[in-house]
């Protein structure tokens, strides 16, 4: 069994990238983390970024094929892409969202998301942990354990 891990445009910059905000864990280390909070559950994980909304989209289509859930940080499509949004409800797969940062605690443009009453899980602003309890609450779900 495995999740589909996507990390959306300038996650790639975790680690450099505004560190007040999305602290110094680098996208390497946030890949890692999934993969052993998901081996902990018996999940393999296929991690993905890109700064390009089609590249994102293909993967989550190619994801039907043989992944049991999605863990996405959408970061700032979240808040523009009704493409995005219709990928995922399209695949009908159980999607957890992560956001990093509080993103309710933001400018106001972040307090919409195109992708949460897709997802059955959220967390947001628990900073990049957040990324190990997003995949604890999803493996519960396509496992059964809670919906
Ligand atoms: C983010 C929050 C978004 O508003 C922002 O555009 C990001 C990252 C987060 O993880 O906190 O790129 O999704």
């Amino acid at each position: 069994r495995r999740l589909l891990l996507v990390n959306g445009p300038n996650l790639n910059l975790l680690g450099t990238r505004e560190p007040g905000i999305y602290g110094s864990d680098t996208l390497a280390d946030v890949e890692r983390l999934v993969t052993d909070a998901a081996a902990a559950r018996g999940f393999e994980v296929r991690a993905m970024q890109s700064n390009h909304e089609g590249v994102i989209v293909d993967a989550i289509h190619a994801a039907r094929e043989d992944c049991a859930g999605i863990v996405i940080n959408p970061a700032g499509l979240s808040h523009t892409s009704v493409v995005l949004r219709d990928a995922l409800a399209a695949v009908a797969l159980p999607v957890a969202e992560i956001h990093i940062s509080d993103v309710m605690q933001r400018e106001s443009f972040r307090h919409h998301s195109y992708v949460t009453d897709v997802a059955v899980v959220h967390v947001i602003g628990e900073g990049v942990p957040g990324y190990a309890r997003a995949v604890d609450l999803l493996v519960d779900v396509i496992t059964g354990q809670a919906e």
